[in-house]
């Protein structure tokens, strides 16, 4: 497909979720403080929310800080809690405008307390919102989110009320804070890096990736459009062959 040629609208994945990294990188380029990245990090946020929200993506999932991100120094750890604050503030204007509803995804409770309020208030006020869904993984770790799921499902079993046959696919699906939603077709990482980084393990089974050298903050819709050109162009098997596939 050439660079030229737009996006397919009846092809678009329903669910992207994207690693937004090297805002660290970004600023050290600049000269400046890892925190000066973050700030700028944000307009990406609001332009690729805007941009999936326009073309009709209905679900995008953004990681904005892992449980290992709290092993940050302290100064950069409270610097991106009151930018997280400061943002959430701000954007829920553009939120309601453009009919997103924010949605989080993580253990909110390690989150300070201005932040979780910030964060609860915006969710309220959006819930009814219908066009895209915006999860902000917080605080938020792949195997954080199996390993409750196992424990919640193994104490079902304890009380009796699930035989371990009864455990399928589904039935686990059913304990991560993902359920409500349905599994990314398409994932994003910036900046060259080309990891999973404990983000979705269960849920990106089958998804594709898409790396790009582009550094968060200078992510913009043009390069989200390329992402998706990419993922147009991949022939999605779910361990068929191809035959099976295009027959
Ligand atoms: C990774 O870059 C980025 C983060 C850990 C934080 C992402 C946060 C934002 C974009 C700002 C606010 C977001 C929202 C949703 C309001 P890095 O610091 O690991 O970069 P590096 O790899 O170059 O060091």
């Amino acid at each position: 497909m050439s660079s030229t040629s737009p996006v397919k609208p009846e092809h678009l994945p329903q669910h992207i979720a994207v690693i937004m990294d090297g805002n660290g990188r970004w600023a050290k380029k600049q000269g400046k403080i890892r925190i000066f990245g973050h700030q700028h990090g944000v307009r990406a946020v609001r332009e690729i929310a805007e941009g999936c929200a326009e073309l009709g993506i209905k679900y995008l999932t953004l990681y904005a800080f892992s449980t290992e991100n709290w092993n940050r120094p302290k100064f950069e750890v409270n610097a991106l809690m009151g930018l997280l604050v400061k943002t959430i503030r701000q954007e829920t204007e553009t939120l309601q405008k453009n009919s997103i509803r924010l949605e989080a995804i993580g253990d909110r409770s390690h989150l300070p307390q201005d932040c979780q309020r910030e964060l609860d208030e915006a969710i309220e006020a959006t819930r009814s919102n219908d066009r895209m869904t915006l999860i902000l993984a917080l605080s938020y770790s792949s195997k954080w989110d199996i390993l409750n799921a196992v424990r919640s499902i193994a104490h079902e079993v304890k009380l009796g009320k699930l035989e371990p046959e009864a455990i399928d696919e589904d039935l686990i699906s059913s304990f991560l804070t993902t359920r409500d939603y349905p599994n990314p077709e398409l994932m994003i990482r910036t900046s060259g890096e080309q990891r999973i980084s404990n983000f979705l393990l269960w849920e990106l089974a089958y998804s594709e990736f898409y790396f790009t050298d582009v550094l968060w903050p200078d992510f913009r819709k043009e390069h989200l459009i390329e992402a998706l050109k990419e993922y147009q162009n991949r022939e999605r098997r779910f361990g068929k062959t191809s035959e099976q596939i295009t027959k």
